[in-house]
């Protein structure tokens, strides 16, 4: 009869963020028995686990060490722990340290500021460029914050929008309103509203709306641009090597994450090496505070809620985007009944299950 295998102890529910010295050998406990967490000190022993060993390199800089022991990438966390519970860990929005949290209600050029360069913005509060029939606005740049991706709203009523261009960077689309296609170096794709789009380093771009209505879009840039470059030709340097520009928002590929779920849609598989998009559905609750490695940028598509840090929190609802530095402490609730779902992009690419 086959032996059943040991299953380790959660030591707890949530990674351990460590900065490794580069070149240093570390043991991570597997067994979750060790009391020198996320180190083995020698508990496993007559037990069927091991200690995995670990050398850091330069590249590593910060880390963060599984600490429920469920990791499929040992000895990094992968998210599992956010699946060992049926729900995600939660926050009380009205216990007695959250009432004292002050809430903003004034913006400065349509952004709500919170703590620690995160903010709320209100796409309309955003003061607007034009080119042709295209209405852009920069959202997050360097210049509110950000330092490894940029944010823009498009705009782009009847006709061909101008042709734009963002050097090296790659470019993730997200259609939100309208019918119509982009074109990419030479090649046509329709646009379905809440599809991710890819478009790769060097190509060039533009909207074709046939329609009445605006074709609304949210664009991220990373490396970050201040502006879209309007004054490239449409050229034919499609890059074949990477066919699949369109990632359709598809239900059925979502993945758990407690009660919440969330789809990739742009990221490795699609080509991009430096951001990851996703889409995903947060019940009616309020998550409990907590940081990531990766810098996000997200935008409500539907519901309404409360984005929290340390002291702050502000309103935001369907139309708002939120900006978060990389390991910023936040939380986001959802108040909607119905629920919320959001799209974000995250810098670098990876797995946006991943909090500590
Ligand atoms: Fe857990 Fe050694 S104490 S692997």
């Amino acid at each position: 009869m086959e032996q059943q295998r040991q299953r380790p102890r959660i030591a707890r529910y949530k990674p351990y963020y460590f900065k490794p010295v580069p070149g240093k050998t570390y043991l991570w406990c597997s067994c979750g028995r060790s009391a020198n967490q996320p180190f083995c000190d020698g508990s496993h022993r007559g037990t069927e686990f091991e200690p995995v060993r670990y050398t850091a390199t330069e590249a590593d800089g910060e880390i963060l060490f599984c600490g429920c022991k469920h990791t499929k990438v040992r000895p990094f966390c992968d998210g599992a722990h956010n699946n060992l519970k049926d729900t995600y860990d939660e926050d009380d929005p009205d216990s007695e340290a959250n009432r004292c949290i002050t809430t903003v209600i004034h913006d400065r050029d349509g952004r709500f500021e919170l703590n620690g360069a995160c903010y709320v913005g209100r796409v309309s509060g955003i003061a607007p460029s034009e080119r042709g029939n295209t209405r852009w606005r920069a959202l997050v740049t360097a210049a509110t914050g950000a330092k490894y991706q940029s944010f823009f709203h498009l705009e782009v009523s009847g006709g061909h929008s101008p042709v734009m261009a963002f050097g090296d960077a790659d470019v993730v689309l997200l259609a939100t309103a309208g019918d119509g296609r982009i074109e990419i170096s030479g090649r046509s794709f329709p646009l379905a509203p809440e599809s991710g789009i890819y478009v790769r380093p060097r190509e060039t771009f533009r909207i074709d709306n046939p329609g009445e209505e605006s074709i609304s879009l949210y664009l991220a840039v990373c490396p970050q641009a201040a502006e879209p470059d309007f004054t490239r030709p449409m050229h034919d340097s499609f890059d074949a090597a990477h066919p699949d520009r369109v990632v359709p928002f598809d239900q059925s590929k979502r993945q758990q994450m407690g009660d919440r779920t969330f789809q990739l849609l742009v990221n490795k598989a699609t080509g991009s090496e430096l951001v990851t998009q996703f889409i995903g559905t947060i019940p009616r609750s309020k998550a409990a505070p907590h940081r990531h490695l990766y810098e996000e940028t997200l935008v409500v598509l539907r519901g309404n809620g409360m984005m929290w840090t340390e002291d702050l929190k502000a309103k935001v609802g369907a139309g708002d985007f939120i900006f978060l530095p990389a390991k910023q402490l936040h939380s986001l609730q959802c108040n909607d009944p119905a629920g919320m779902l959001v799209a974000g992009v995250i810098y670098p690419g990876g797995n946006p299950n991943i909090n500590y």
